[in-house]
């Protein structure tokens, strides 16, 4: 009897997760045979339950929120992107017996704003909106990009001013060129939204959980540069308000966070799998199954 290789998603809620449907797909596209399901898992079972997966063979999981820092605290050993991120959201587990913990969400955006939507973000102002898990999980593969500066803007200033110098301070960079950086760590500021006026981006990142409700942070007139791009880590059947937001402002591109899903787990499949599925048909699919 062959048995097939379980994966899942873990989080709560979990019910219109669209990582089963994308995972399924990317399997049947490379020849793959695994089997994976969603799980509605609140924080307090977490770790028993994912627990009892490892022990009954299960593979490899995703964890989504809000278990992403509960994964951090679960995982054996973890990547350096993890590491930095305080956050995991792939679980693999090793041929030793050992689970690796991996934060795939910053390579997922980045690959989407650079590979699937070619925006450069090397040598660019860029705005990140909120200073919480999802922010913290897409500074480090920004910041590998050698923007010219990144400022991260949150309700609460002090979240930002901290998290930006967390990011900051893993190295410093050489001050007759603050963007410059050897291993691509600096230039980071973190502010209040009042500190926006007259300041202007060439790309603004939301990472705000505002979008889930619906609601907007406040932002001053102008800060879009002429040709900047506008991109909402959240994604729907509609467009967000911030998505709105970005159109309303003539943005280059408006868009939400589909791509960064879909690459966030052919980034998590190839861990799991070693091999690298295409993104575009499903993002594709995926796109053509809603109208935007
Ligand atoms: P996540 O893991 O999704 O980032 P989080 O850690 O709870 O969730 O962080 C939510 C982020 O959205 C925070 O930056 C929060 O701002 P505060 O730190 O000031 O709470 C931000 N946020 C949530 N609702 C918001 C709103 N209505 N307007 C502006 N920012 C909002």
């Amino acid at each position: 009897m062959t048995l097939i290789d379980r994966y899942a998603v873990f989080g709560h809620p979990i019910k219109h997760s669209k990582s089963p449907r994308i995972h399924h797909l990317f399997a049947e596209q490379t020849g793959q045979s695994i089997e994976y399901s969603a799980q509605d898992v609140s924080a307090e079972q977490f770790s028993a339950t994912a627990k009892k997966f490892f022990t009954e063979g299960g593979k490899g999981l995703n964890c989504t929120v809000p278990l992403k820092e509960l994964a951090w605290n679960y995982a054996d050993h973890k990547t350096e992107r993890a590491q930095l991120s305080k956050a995991v959201n792939t679980l693999a587990l090793q041929a030793d017996g050992s689970i690796l913990g991996d934060n795939t969400d910053g390579i997922g955006l980045v690959s989407d704003l650079i590979a699937n939507h070619a925006i450069t973000l090397a040598g660019t102002r860029i705005l990140i909106l909120g200073a919480g898990g999802a922010s913290r999980g897409i500074i480090g593969p920004i910041l590998d990009q050698f923007p010219q500066a990144v400022v991260i803007a949150n309700r609460t200033a002090d979240k930002a001013v901290n998290l930006a110098a967390e990011f900051h301070s893993k190295a410093s960079a050489p001050a007759h060129a603050p963007y410059l950086h050897p291993i691509g760590k600096g230039s980071v500021t973190g502010c209040g939204f009042d500190d926006l006026k007259n300041r202007q981006f060439d790309l603004i990142l939301n990472a705000t959980s505002a979008s889930l409700s619906g609601q907007l942070p406040p932002l001053p007139a102008g800060l879009l540069a002429e040709n900047g791009n506008c991109y909402d880590l959240a994604y729907g059947n509609e467009p967000t308000a911030f998505v709105r937001w970005a159109q309303e402002n003539h943005a280059a591109k408006s868009l939400d966070g589909l791509g960064m899903l879909v690459e966030q787990a052919a980034e998590a499949f190839f861990i799991w799998r070693g091999v690298r599925p295409e993104t575009r048909p499903v993002i594709e699919l995926l796109n053509s199954e809603r109208q935007l």
